[in-house]
């Protein structure tokens, strides 16, 4: 984190608080966890974060198995070429390891800190208590919510949720955007409030695929606000580009993080 912190200082304001913090934190969190060699890190950046040519990617994917194969750790890519799957399963796993979950946290940093310091209250109320922060982060989940619908389920069966009937067969798809704030689960659902009781928030889904990095994800946001607001007091929002209406980033309906330009 001091490593970002030292980055992000380092460009000439206003800086782009996505380019130079919350991306390359994800990047390199996620890259440590699934266990891409150290010698690799940049590659993976450029190649698989930031490149646009998915047999690259690949071929990136390729590499880092062979180079973990010559040097197992305590990662997942170890531990999946530990097992008894193919070659070719590891490398289906690996890329959709690669690119799950890293532009959200990257997304969350982004928008926590946006909602953070257009809400200054709030920002008040956690540098002054930081033990709010795990409750902060779920609440950041709630109220900022990535993915504007879930993967779709097919119900297995006929059934009925809150009067509306759903046959054997058919396919729904449920928003935690909408979801979220529902007022009948959550009081004043457009109220930003750092010190509410936000869990059971839908924004990792729900049920047995859920998001498998949640746990991953709520420790790495954690981390990069609590830095951000104790050790840069004077850091203020410029601008960002989710104050204005954004297009979608994915076919799969999610919110892009965009710029958020700090100075300090
Ligand atoms: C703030 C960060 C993150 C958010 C907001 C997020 C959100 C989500 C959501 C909404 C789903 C769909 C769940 C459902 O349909 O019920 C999901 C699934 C998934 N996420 Fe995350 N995620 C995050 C971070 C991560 C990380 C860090 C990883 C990996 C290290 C990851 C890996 C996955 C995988 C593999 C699935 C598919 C699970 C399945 O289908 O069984 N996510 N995530």
């Amino acid at each position: 984190m001091t490593e970002q912190l030292e980055h992000l200082l380092a460009q000439p304001t206003p800086a782009d608080l996505t380019l130079h913090f919350a991306e390359p934190i994800s990047a390199r969190i996620h890259a440590h966890v699934l266990g891409i060699i150290p010698e690799l890190v940049d590659d993976f950046v450029t190649t698989v974060v930031y490149g646009t040519d998915g047999h690259a990617k690949h071929e990136f994917g390729r590499r880092a198995i062979k180079a973990r194969r010559q040097s197992p750790g305590d990662d997942v890519l170890s531990d999946l070429i530990a097992s008894d799957l193919t070659d070719d399963e590891v490398l289906g796993l690996m890329m959709v390891l690669m690119v799950s979950g890293r532009d959200s946290v990257a997304y969350m940093i982004a928008t926590s800190t946006v909602a953070l310091f257009t809400h200054p209250d709030q920002l008040a109320t956690l540098r002054e208590k930081s033990d709010l922060m795990p409750t902060a982060v779920e609440e950041f989940l709630r109220f900022g919510a990535m993915f504007v619908g879930l993967f779709p389920r097919t119900a297995t069966e006929d059934l009925e949720i809150d009067g509306v009937k759903i046959a054997a067969g058919q396919t729904i798809s449920v928003s935690p955007v909408a979801a979220n704030r529902d007022p009948q689960r959550f009081d004043d659902p457009e109220v930003f409030d750092v010190e509410r009781d936000a869990f059971g928030h839908l924004g990792f889904g729900f049920g047995p695929h859920g998001c498998i990095g949640q746990q991953l994800a709520r420790v790495e946001i954690r981390a990069a606000i609590s830095a951000l607001i104790t050790r840069i007091p004077t850091l203020e929002l410029i601008d960002a580009d989710q104050l204005r209406v954004q297009p979608f980033q994915h076919e799969v309906p999610t919110y892009r993080a965009g710029k958020v330009l700090v100075s300090w």
